[in-house]
């Protein structure tokens, strides 16, 4: 019986000295495997005398059940131990304060934007767009602003390269929204209402000019629009855009080649203390360019002129956005300063609409 004994002592002493599932595994099959050394003991029994087989077969059993205990406690240690370490790495203090999350905010020129489209969604006018990198047909001579016009000049122009060789006019970078008139007229036709907002360009750059800036355009054509129908709307507009019981806009003489009449518009002021106040005083600030749509220019769009006639408007987003939330420098609304953004930026998610509130 001292083969037993060894057996025992070996097998019993390598479960202990284990150190995971795979050896535990290759101890099983090498002691109760189908060819494992207990089992092969076993197999020796038939030869045995009936006396002999008595005191060892009770022995191997005994021996089978020994190293089967062991084996399963072990596995069941181990399996503790590794539960004890997955415990510990996902440890985690519940107690821990939580982390803010960096908060943005909405820049103030997509507040005056969405300002300005809540006040003029109101009043029945849809949203339209067209691409920065124009024709020099929409941006110009669909405007009625040919090739020689003074005006092509004043726009202070970026021009798109053209391939050598491809001697048609390059495109520009539009310098104004107004090629978006033309745009909505040759999709929609007549009657329409709607405006524009969005990026424009111009070579130019001080403290109240950007080389890109925004604008919004706006456009009603009907049978029988006039300017009166203009005053209203913009009236109206800048009462619920500047959140005042009483707006004074003084219509100036000017002129566009898109529009006939034009007029420039101004809004009543007052710079007492330095400070803006929209509404009262002595001065007068230009907000904006409109007019009664060119008959040129509803021809261009494919809208027949004698059976149409509307206003259109055109104004500085950014300059809006100056005036009512008292922003001094034009150029610090491109600079992405953190500061800046976190000073006139807006709370995210505080949709403006007329009847909640523009801005509150
Ligand atoms: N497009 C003009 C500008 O950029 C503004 C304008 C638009 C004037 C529509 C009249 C009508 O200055």
């Amino acid at each position: 019986m001292d083969a037993l004994t060894d057996l025992k002592a070996k097998y019993l002493s390598g479960i202990s000295a284990a150190s995971d599932e795979a050896g535990l595994e290759e101890l099983r099959l090498a002691a109760l495997g189908k060819k494992g050394e207990v089992s092969l003991k076993m197999r020796e029994l038939g030869k045995m005398t009936p006396e002999e087989r008595q005191v060892a077969g009770p022995a191997l059993n005994a021996l089978k059940e020994e190293i089967d205990g062991a084996l399963r406690a072990k596995r069941a240690a181990l399996a503790d131990a590794a539960l004890d370490e997955r415990l510990k790495a996902e440890w985690l203090d519940v107690t821990l304060p939580g982390r803010p999350r960096p908060q943005g905010t909405i820049h103030p020129v997509s507040q005056v934007t969405e300002e300005v489209t809540a006040i003029f969604a109101d009043m029945g006018f849809s949203v339209a767009e067209g691409p920065q990198i124009e024709s020099d047909w929409h941006n110009f001579d669909a405007l009625n602003i040919p090739p020689e016009h003074p005006a092509r000049q004043e726009h202070d122009t970026f021009f798109m390269a053209r391939a050598e060789g491809d001697n048609r006019p390059p495109h520009v970078l539009r310098t104004h929204t107004s090629p978006v008139q033309i745009r909505s007229m040759m999709a929609n036709g007549a009657p329409i209402r709607v405006i524009a907002p969005g990026r424009v360009y111009r070579m130019d750059m001080d403290q109240t000019h950007a080389p890109m800036f925004h604008q919004v355009e706006g456009l009603a054509i009907g049978r029988d629009i006039s300017m009166a129908n203009l005053k209203w709307t913009l009236e109206e507009f800048c009462r619920a855009f500047f959140e005042v019981e009483q707006v004074d806009l003084r219509f100036r003489a000017s002129h566009f080649p898109f529009t006939e009449p034009s007029a420039e518009v101004d809004i009543r002021c007052s710079w007492a203390g330095g400070q803006l106040k929209i509404g009262e005083g002595d001065d007068w600030m230009e907000i904006l360019g409109s007019g009664m749509v060119h008959p040129k220019v509803l021809s261009a769009a494919g809208v027949d002129p004698e059976m149409w006639q509307g206003f259109a408007f055109g104004m500085g987003i950014d300059r809006l956005a100056m005036l009512k939330y008292g922003i001094p420098d034009l150029r610090a609304f491109f600079d992405s300063d953190l500061r800046w953004l976190r000073h006139y930026g807006f709370a995210a998610l505080d949709m403006p609409t007329v009847h909640g509130g523009l801005s509150r």
